[in-house]
């Protein structure tokens, strides 16, 4: 028994270089903690209008988000609690688990009622962005059926309304960073918070494709230059 215990302890002291090979069924088990919020395999809490969903997205970027909730990009008090101790090498391990689970449509009430109009300039945006105030269209970045791009670039379709206000008005108010250059703090600086409402909720009514999977990697630049994830090393993760 104590030696169990004491096994137990190292394991989350060392780095995850040093652990076991962990299959599946024990990554789970041992993300546990996780299953509240974000579901057994991360696919989303029942009944939750904020907890975003995390199976599926690329690794890159759930890589950098749990990494920057441990380094200060990002704010949730219960994420910054539970990231402060971990290592790049065991983020990189958790982010791999993650994005290897099937892509799933999130379980969350439908958004409010909107308009065609506001629904048509939403789309608009998104799908063309706008010429005149340099604002690249959301697609260009994060995919044709906003199904997310890899390494870095997150789906948007189906993510719960609250959520991606809160999001995208982080941005707009400095509690949520990205690696620099960040192109999203460009992109949110360009919209007034009535368009960030009505592209939320766009998104939100989106259904994703059954089991979605991100783009591959754009071989063109992409039309603002992103810091986020670059690229992703999953023994180690990526540096910012
Ligand atoms: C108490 C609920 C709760 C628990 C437990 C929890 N999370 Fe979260 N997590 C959240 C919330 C809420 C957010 C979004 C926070 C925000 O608004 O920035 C989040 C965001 C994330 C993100 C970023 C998702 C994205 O799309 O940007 C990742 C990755 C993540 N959590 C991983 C984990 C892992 C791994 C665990 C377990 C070790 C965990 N979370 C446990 C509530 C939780
Ligand atoms: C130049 C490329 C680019 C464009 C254009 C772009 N995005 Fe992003 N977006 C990104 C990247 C990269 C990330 C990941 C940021 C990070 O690592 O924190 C991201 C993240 C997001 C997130 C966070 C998702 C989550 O799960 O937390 C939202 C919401 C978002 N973008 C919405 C939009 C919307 C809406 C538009 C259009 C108005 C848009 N983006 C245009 C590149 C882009």
């Amino acid at each position: 028994m104590r030696l169990f215990a004491l096994l137990a302890l190292m394991a989350f002291a060392l780095p995850a270089g040093a652990l076991p090979d962990l299959d599946d069924e024990a990554m789970a088990e041992r993300l546990a903690a996780c299953a509240a919020c974000h579901g057994p395999r991360g696919e989303g809490a029942p009944g939750s209008e904020y907890y975003p969903h995390l199976a599926g997205k690329p690794a890159g970027y759930l890589f950098a988000q749990m990494q920057g909730f441990r380094d200060g990009r990002r704010h949730y008090p219960q994420m910054v609690y539970l990231m402060r101790n971990w290592d790049d090498a065991w983020l990189a391990r958790i982010a791999s688990f993650f994005a290897a689970q099937p892509g799933v449509v999130p379980r969350h009430a439908p958004p409010p009622a909107q308009s065609a109009a506001d629904r048509s300039r939403a789309e608009n945006l998104v799908h063309e962005g706008d010429r005149g105030r340099e604002l690249p269209a959301c697609a260009s970045c994060h995919g044709p059926q906003l199904q997310g791009r890899e390494p870095g670039v997150p789906a948007l379709a189906g993510l719960p309304t609250d959520y991606l206000i809160a999001q995208l008005g982080g941005w707009m108010t400095g509690a949520r960073h990205s690696i620099e250059p960040d192109c999203m703090a460009r992109v949110v600086a360009r919209l007034d918070p009535a368009e960030v409402r009505r592209i939320a909720t766009y998104l939100a009514g989106l259904v994703p494709e059954p089991d979605s999977r991100p783009l591959e990697a754009s071989a063109e630049p992409l039309p603002l230059d992103c810091g986020g994830a670059t690229r992703f090393d999953p023994a180690r993760g990526v540096a910012p």
